[in-house]
């Protein structure tokens, strides 16, 4: 487990990196959807970032891109999930979260089997996968989300301290609506690393997803 602590730096010898803000659920989805077309049986992506960083979330819209059944979730007590392609000539995903475990748990595993036919992807496994399921040469994607910190007027310091908004005490209300924020989310930063030959030149991000370098 790997408990609260940071996502491990990069791994050296990347062949490039790209940045990329995304400012809204949407653009995260066009993000997954544009490297969904890139894909392809035998791939591994990796997935780091903070909790709550988006990498479920990015992965839930790859597999809607891909056309996979099942529903992608935090798993709580399965480290991996296989989530079948109803097309035959299309691969499956395999989902995995390596935040509970560590490099045995992962090897039991067994990704090594379902590796070459279907998209791997793995949270929070940034240094715990990429040598034990592809050795020294392998390729792969580590793709790193951010979420930046929240101005303190909207992480909730905002209120007076005697309770009183403009003379109305405030009483306790429950609102079950979504907010804007949950409805259209809000801003994360993605770098998105290549690395061996297969990822020897970077990808176009989708129309919509900016890039700064
Ligand atoms: N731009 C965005 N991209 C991705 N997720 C966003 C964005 N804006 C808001 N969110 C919300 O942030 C939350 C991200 O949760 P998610 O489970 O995907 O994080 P995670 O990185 O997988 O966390 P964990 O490490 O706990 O598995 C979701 O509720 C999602 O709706
Ligand atoms: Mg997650």
């Amino acid at each position: 487990m790997n408990g609260s602590a940071p996502p491990p730096a990069a791994l050296p010898g990347e062949n490039w990196q790209l940045q990329a803000q995304l400012p809204h659920l949407e653009a995260t989805a066009e993000l997954a959807h544009g490297l969904a077309g890139l894909l392809k049986p035998g791939d591994l992506m990796v997935l780091t970032g903070g909790l709550g960083a988006g990498k479920t979330t990015f992965t839930r819209e790859l597999a809607q891109a891909l056309g996979v059944r099942g529903q992608v979730s935090s798993p709580t007590f399965t480290l991996s999930r296989i989530h079948p392609s109803d097309n035959p000539a299309a691969p499956h995903l395999v989902h995995v979260d390596a935040y509970r475990t560590d490099a045995a748990g992962v090897e039991s595993l067994d990704l090594l089997a379902t590796l070459p036919s279907a998209i791997t992807v793995v949270e929070w496994g940034r240094g715990l996968v990429e040598q034990a399921l592809l050795g020294g040469s392998g390729s792969w994607l580590d793709l790193e989300l951010h979420q930046p910190t929240l101005p303190p007027d909207r992480a909730g310091s905002g209120t007076p301290a005697n309770g009183e908004v403009g003379g109305v005490v405030p009483v306790i209300q429950t609102d079950f609506s979504e907010t804007e924020d949950e409805l259209q989310g809000t801003p994360r930063r993605a770098i998105l690393r290549g690395y061996g030959a297969r990822w020897k030149t970077a990808p176009a991000l989708p129309n919509g997803i900016s890039e700064h370098l």
